[in-house]
């Protein structure tokens, strides 16, 4: 299955064969692109960067390396090749052939799906638009723009989608995806973590460690659908996410052990002090972020959810291998509401449980980060153990936006919550400080102190190597 490179937009679905497809995508590219010159990584868009391109969408061709300008970046549309004949595989549509049309009775909730996916996509580049100014190692900034380009191509795929299958509809959507803007007070990004500011590299660490593990898991759920277009899109999609969280999560160990570093070498104790990041800020940023990632999965229980599950439209993560099972139904799923001033157990049907089901799932992804970052930072003689907030902290939507829990998920009033918010959540005074110390450092093989450097470089390269000619 090679690539087109031969038309504008490179592709393995055969868009030269669907000549209104490929006009109306032409179409859409030169918004497109004037969308990236005006809301892509800022102060770079003329550089040669050490980027991977997917040149193919099988196992060796979708990892071309090579220094490209990112606005010469060759966005296109790749799909996981089809499987033989594939079934849907859960839900009141199981054993029938998957649709490669959109079932009528599913249109809208499927429009709803992609559409709220793909706003992800650009709002992240949005969100990280000027990070690159403070970069604190060519590698990382590299690394910055890859996840950029990449969440460009991510909305490239749910574009391609809109256009694809959902006619005039479809084509307004798409227009609509490059109108909205992160954090915009009037034409806002669909879900709140996406509309969260991102400006210091402490905070892109968490975000991509933490929404872009959403970003996984919502990915891994449509991989399983029964709209077959929906599912090959999603799964090459996951290939490319796999590179994003690596980034947050090696960049949080970074940091982590560089200030365990610092902090054992100052006299005090302080990694301030020493002009590194202390553990219990790091802590707090993490506090922050994964409480608000929790909330990207919607409400714990979700007629939406349900009716997803049920039309074979979203499945549970790993549906197909990991479970046996596929119906959900005359099953349940206990739920802890709070009600009358209290937590209070409910078996709540599992369909519409399904929601919580992958937020459990998501949870134990990010618990297991967690565990070696607290090793990494023990072996550079620190006693201190990163922890990941209860589920219930913190949160703004759902069964418990409405009261206040502590980290360990009890109840406490708002005004303790308040007294507290400060040893909890990033203050102020902690942004101010990151964005003091985050200068930027652009010398081949240089890193800023805040952050040790990475174990290895890129595509077998080493660190000291010129990721982006400045
Ligand atoms: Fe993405
Ligand atoms: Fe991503």
């Amino acid at each position: 299955m090679a690539i087109d490179y031969q038309s504008k937009i490179p592709n393995n679905v055969d868009l030269a064969q669907d000549r209104r497809l490929q006009r109306a995508l032409e179409h859409w590219q030169p918004s497109y692109q004037a969308w990236w010159q005006e809301m892509g990584p800022e102060g770079l868009q003329d550089k040669d960067i050490y980027l991977r391109t997917a040149i193919s969408a099988d196992k060796d061709g979708w990892a071309h390396f090579d220094y490209v300008k990112m606005p010469d970046y060759r966005w296109g549309i790749f799909l996981a090749e089809r499987e033989g004949e594939r079934k849907v595989n859960f839900g009141d549509h199981a054993g029938l052939p998957a649709w490669q049309e959109v079932p009528g009775e599913y249109r809208n909730a499927l429009r709803r799906i992609i559409v709220t996916q793909a706003d992800t996509e650009p709002a992240s580049v949005e969100q990280q638009r000027l990070l690159g100014q403070t970069a604190p190692s060519l590698y990382d900034l590299r690394n910055l723009c890859q996840v950029n380009v990449e969440e460009g191509r991510h909305l490239w795929a749910m574009v391609y989608l809109l256009h694809s299958y959902f006619g005039a509809e479809g084509r307004d959507e798409a227009e609509e995806l490059l109108a909205r803007r992160s954090g915009d007070a009037d034409k806002p990004r669909i879900l709140d973590a996406f509309n969260q500011p991102c400006n210091d590299w402490l905070s892109f660490f968490c975000f991509t460690m933490f929404a872009d593990r959403d970003g996984k898991f919502q990915l891994a759920s449509l991989a399983e659908s029964g709209f077959d277009p929906l599912a090959r899109t999603c799964k090459f999609m996951l290939t490319e996410e796999a590179h994003h969280m690596f980034v947050g999560d090696t960049g949080l160990e970074r940091i982590l052990r560089r200030s365990a570093q610092l902090t054992k070498l100052d006299p005090n104790g302080d990694a301030r002090a020493q002009g590194g990041i202390d553990l219990p800020t790091v802590q707090k940023f993490i506090n922050f972020w994964f409480s608000y990632c929790l909330d990207l999965f919607g409400s714990e229980i979700s007629t939406n959810a349900a009716d997803f599950f049920g039309a074979g439209l979203k499945g549970r993560f790993g549906e197909e291998k990991r479970f046996t099972e596929h119906t959900a139904l005359g099953q349940h799923k206990e739920i802890l509401q709070w009600k009358d001033g209290r937590l209070q157990p409910e078996q709540i049907d599992l369909r519409s449980a399904m929601n919580e089901v992958l937020r459990e799932d998501y949870i134990g992804d990010c618990a297991n980060a967690v565990r070696r970052w607290s090793n990494a930072v023990q072996a550079e003689g620190a006693a201190f153990e990163v922890k990941l907030p209860h589920e219930r902290f913190h949160r703004r939507q759902g069964l418990y936006a409405g009261q206040s829990f502590d980290l360990e998920g009890n109840p406490i009033s708002d005004a303790e919550f308040e007294q507290k918010r400060a040893e909890w959540l990033p203050t102020q005074e902690d942004k101010d400080y990151l964005v003091r110390i985050m200068q930027p450092v652009r010398g081949v093989g240089q890193i800023a102190n805040w952050i040790a450097p990475p174990r290895r470089g890129i595509n077998g390269l080493d660190f000291e190597f010129e990721y982006v000619r400045i």
